[in-house]
């Protein structure tokens, strides 16, 4: 089983260019099925995710090449095969593909997709979208969409999933009629899919808001597009900086999609300067508690930086209270933290932190992608040595994290 070996203690320095996004590439990958023809993505992150994505797409038909950091995909033929439940267990993003196919193939048969264990996690809101806009759907083993007389539709969203979101966006594309998403998840990812088709032809108003209305169109063209700067991958690593001390940099960033990030850290009394594209973050001795901090849809704190905040708020001066109000089953974590000298008392879906001055080395196993990371984070302030297992999910979301963090000063290694 492979391990990262963490000697903490060694302050970051350095610059660093932030991967693409892997919550955002996915959507387009998914996206790319409803183009009769190539999309070519750049700068697309090589994390298992985005391998299993590439799976699945080559799967329904589509060819799929890699030209260094470049993702070539041609969905000139695609067919709406049964995907089984080795192919959706390990993302749960290939929900997207049963828009996609709605949209391109009027038709889409997919078992129930796996993906972190961070929650119960169902499709309802997904399935019940479908149906509003005249989709067949079937439940059973796995959901069965038969789309003949797919029409646009008026859909109020009784949470803003960001996924539901995309999927309605992917079926009502090339559907026929108007789709207006009332409650639209206002996630830089949603965007960046509406961007994207737009660019490919389809006709998408009110991006970046809660409400989007979408205008049906034939079909789209191809397209060339380049994957955004991930926000999680940024926030990983201005969290690591924050625990270990120095100062670094980072580039390839959109700052404006980390503003609820940035203010807390801030306000604990690290120091971070925002560029146009870059960010400069220096730790300025050791952190205030953070009050009360909770996840929430954007514009909100991100249910994806809450484990990191956990990590940071284990060493920070004072007790932090952080709650959990995405994913109820969020506070794995907090055992393992809890093996590195972190206190944290979860209750429901609150955690409540006593920061402690320093965390120790120790064996940790991580349970889900951002757990991981945190762990990670933890690890690179804490005295002595720590041995993380569970690697494997931190490739699925980041690019060798390990060697950036290496070349950054962290005394890293993989066993
Ligand atoms: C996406 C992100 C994930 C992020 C999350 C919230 C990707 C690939 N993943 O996940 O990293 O943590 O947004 O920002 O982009 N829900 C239902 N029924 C549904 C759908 C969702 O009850 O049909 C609930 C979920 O259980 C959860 C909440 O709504 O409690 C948010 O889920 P959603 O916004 O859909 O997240 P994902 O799209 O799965």
């Amino acid at each position: 089983m492979a391990a990262l070996i963490i000697s903490g203690g060694n302050p970051l320095y350095g610059k660093i260019k932030m991967q693409g996004s892997k919550n955002a590439v996915l959507p387009l990958m998914a996206a790319s099925l409803v183009i009769p023809g190539k999309t070519t993505l750049l700068g697309c992150p090589r994390i298992s995710d985005v391998f299993a994505m590439t799976d699945l797409l080559r799967k329904v038909g589509a060819k799929v090449l890699w030209q260094e950091d470049t993702l070539c995909i041609d969905a000139s033929v695609v067919q709406p095969v049964v995907i089984g439940p080795e192919d959706t267990k390990s993302t749960r993003a290939c929900i997207l593909l049963l828009g996609a196919l709605i949209s391109r193939c009027r038709s889409a048969v997919m078992a129930y997709p796996g993906g972190c264990a961070i929650g119960k996690r169902p499709v309802d809101i997904h399935l019940a979208a479908f149906k509003q806009l005249k989709v067949c759907v079937t439940e059973g083993e796995q959901i069965s969409c038969d789309a003949s007389k797919l029409c646009g539709a008026e859909i109020s969203l009784t949470f803003p999933s960001v996924g539901a979101t995309q999927n309605i966006v992917l079926a009502a594309v090339c559907g026929r009629g108007v789709t207006r998403i009332h409650n639209a998840a206002r996630e830089p990812e949603v965007a960046w899919l509406c961007r994207f088709l737009v660019q490919a032809g389809a006709k998408i108003s009110g991006i970046g808001t809660a409400h989007l209305l979408i205008e049906g169109v034939e079909r789209l063209h191809e397209i060339t597009f380049s994957v955004p700067p991930d926000r999680i991958v940024t926030g990983t690593y201005l969290a690591a900086v924050m625990s270990a001390g120095g100062e670094i940099q980072m580039t390839n960033v959109c700052p404006e999609e980390l503003t609820a990030v940035i203010r807390p850290i801030v306000q604990a009394g690290g120091a971070v300067r925002v560029l146009e594209k870059e960010i400069i973050a220096k730790k300025r001795g050791r952190l205030a508690a953070f009050d009360y901090l909770c996840t929430e849809p954007y514009p909100g704190f991100p249910t994806d930086m809450q484990s990191l905040f956990l990590a940071l708020a284990a060493t920070a001066n004072g007790t932090s209270v952080i709650e959990e109000k995405i994913f109820e089953a969020r506070f794995g974590v907090a055992k393992e933290l809890a093996r590195l000298g972190a206190r944290i008392w979860v209750d429901g879906a609150c955690a409540l932190v006593d920061g402690q001055r320093t965390l120790r080395g120790n064996s940790v196993h991580a349970g889900d992608l951002r757990g991981a990371a945190a762990l990670l984070v933890a690890a690179l302030g804490a005295e002595g040595t720590t041995q993380l297992t569970g690697v494997e999910f931190l490739e699925r979301g980041y690019e060798n994290i390990w060697e950036g963090m290496s070349g950054l000063g962290a005394d890293i290694r993989m066993e």
